[in-house]
């Protein structure tokens, strides 16, 4: 379907719930042109949800980021009833109620009765089946997820998910209205978590392992994960911004739908900040401490000013390496085939602890986490095999404050933070398209607007080289012996050599 087309097709958007995301999807539609008409079992509480729209988009035009004109429009679409008869003349209905199979379900079999043959139908479920709402409809084929993300105005990405039955020309028409609405859409089978919440599970499950087997605080992780490797917010930030309940809920309905997958298991340390009531941000204490005025714990960063008397950078820039190719130290720079400061050589860590990478190296091994863009980061994560003594460690720890990068070390672990988190995660993003869950282009869409990852996972892993990514995954699969880091046959495929022709 064309722009056009849509324009005169796509007249009137019902939406059921008007909760958080029932009003902010109706904000959508209506500041596209659509007539909006909205029901929740709660009119009165409709009708609060449209005056505090009302009153939202009232300041944006006082900020200047809309007219007054578009404010009046986009509120004089929406017409809150008391009655779905009043859907009759939908051609697209999105529904945003309770998170409840069978009240889902109820309201689907009124909804496919009320509306006509040819309207859309759509739920915004966050973890449901489609396939199981739909099963109690009479046509189950009409039925589809558009998940929209929280704050739905805002958020790019709608995952478009197809039950077992779902016509394939509804999900067509479903991604062109998300494009019309300018979002960014992805196609997903109905599964556990579809791509998001399944794939991100991994950004919380392996930090809060990091933490329960105690190789280093919260906070520490929190700072690796945002200054050193590029992710917007650490975990555990995050998960007291979600709400550890809601996060705990979803880590354990994701890992009871995979049968028990340790790759999903969920983690005993939410389960005691649930009992304890410690949910976050709603409850002033989560990991952090919420109240006004608090004060958090913060890291201890490392600063040397030694003096270092060797610098040996690879003549052939490689992906890690890319960090010390502006730097200049006293033009005191050789080019070599590895980084070396002091008598010491940085590399990044493959999964292996540093001991046993100096074991087989000429010399002393300094492990450097994993970045994004090494360029960029503000900090630098490290760890030492026993050999380097301090003298060693002060001209490394000098030399990365030269280059502008505050240091953290940590005490030697295989994959140190980051690594071990992203390699995880593109592990999940790798085998959400194995399994046919999305496309590879899709996976790393849903990553990048559906929770603002710097880059694309599989893209990232390109970057960084399958290879590396396999090793690493390979070498924590051997350390902690848990099928949590077994790897995905896609990564297999895509690390073995193909023979040149
Ligand atoms: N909150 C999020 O971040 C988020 C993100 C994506 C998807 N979702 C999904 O969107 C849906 C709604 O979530 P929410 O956070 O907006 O919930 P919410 O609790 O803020 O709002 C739900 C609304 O639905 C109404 N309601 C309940 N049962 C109803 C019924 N039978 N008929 C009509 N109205 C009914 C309630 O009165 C309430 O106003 C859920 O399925 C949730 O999983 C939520």
């Amino acid at each position: 379907m064309d722009e056009h087309t849509l324009k005169n097709d796509l007249k009137v958007v019902g939406v059921v719930g008007a909760g958080t995301m029932g009003i902010g999807i109706c904000e959508v539609a209506a500041r596209y042109g659509q007539r909006v008409v909205l029901f929740d079992v709660n009119k009165a509480s409709a009708e609060h949800a449209v005056g505090a729209l009302h009153e939202r988009l009232r300041k944006s035009a006082f900020k200047g980021k809309i007219s007054k004109q578009e404010v009046k429009e986009t509120i004089d679409r929406i017409q809150v009833v008391d009655d779905l008869a009043h859907f009759s003349s939908c051609d697209l209905v999105i529904e945003a109620i309770i998170e409840d199979l069978v009240i889902k379900q109820e309201l689907f079999k009124r909804l496919e009765v009320i509306t006509s043959s040819l309207a859309l139908l759509a739920t915004n479920t966050s973890s449901i089946s489609i396939t199981a709402i739909a099963a109690g409809m009479k046509d189950p084929s009409r039925l589809f997820g558009m998940h929209f993300f929280n704050p739905a105005p805002v958020m790019k990405l709608v995952e478009v998910i197809a039950g077992q039955q779902t016509n394939p020309e509804w999900l067509k028409q479903a991604k062109a209205i998300c494009k019309y609405w300018k979002k960014v859409p992805v196609l997903a089978q109905s599964s556990p978590g579809f791509i998001v919440n399944r794939v991100a599970r991994s950004y919380y499950g392996e930090p809060l392992k990091m933490m329960q087997e105690g190789l280093a605080t919260f906070y520490h992780i929190d700072t690796v994960m945002t200054e050193a490797a590029g992710f917007r917010m650490g975990p555990f930030a995050l998960m007291d911004l979600i709400g550890i309940d809601v996060n705990y809920a979803v880590s354990q309905t994701v890992y009871k739908a995979m049968f028990n997958d340790p790759r999903f298991r969920p983690s005993l340390i939410q389960g005691e900040m649930v009992a304890a009531n410690t949910l976050g941000k709603k409850t002033k204490q989560g990991f952090y401490n919420h109240h006004e005025g608090a004060a958090n714990p913060k890291v201890d960063y490392v600063h040397r000013d030694a003096q270092f008397n060797q610098l040996t950078v690879p003549e052939e820039e490689t992906f890690f390496s890319e960090m010390f190719c502006d730097f200049e130290y006293n033009q005191r720079k050789w080019q070599g085939d590895k980084v070396i400061v002091s008598g010491c050589e940085l590399r990044l860590s493959d999964g292996r602890l540093a001991k046993e990478v100096a074991a087989e190296s000429e010399m002393p091994v300094c492990l450097v986490d994993l970045s994004f863009n090494y360029k960029k980061s503000k900090t630098i994560n490290l760890c030492f095999s026993p050999e380097v003594n301090q003298f060693m460690k002060n001209r490394i720890v000098a030399c990365f404050n030269q280059m502008g990068k505050n240091v953290l070390v940590t005490d030697d672990q295989p994959a140190l933070i980051a690594l071990r988190t992203i390699v995880m995660l593109i592990n999940e993003a790798a085998d959400a398209v194995f399994n046919g869950v999305c496309s590879a282009k899709d996976v790393d869409l849903s990553m990048r607007y559906g929770v603002n990852y710097p880059k694309g996972l599989l893209a990232f892993a390109e970057e960084l080289g399958w290879g590396h990514v396999a090793s690493t995954l390979e070498n924590l699969h051997q350390w902690f012996g848990d099928d949590r880091y077994r790897l995905s046959p896609y990564i297999r495929h895509l690390s073995k050599p193909s023979r040149e022709i």
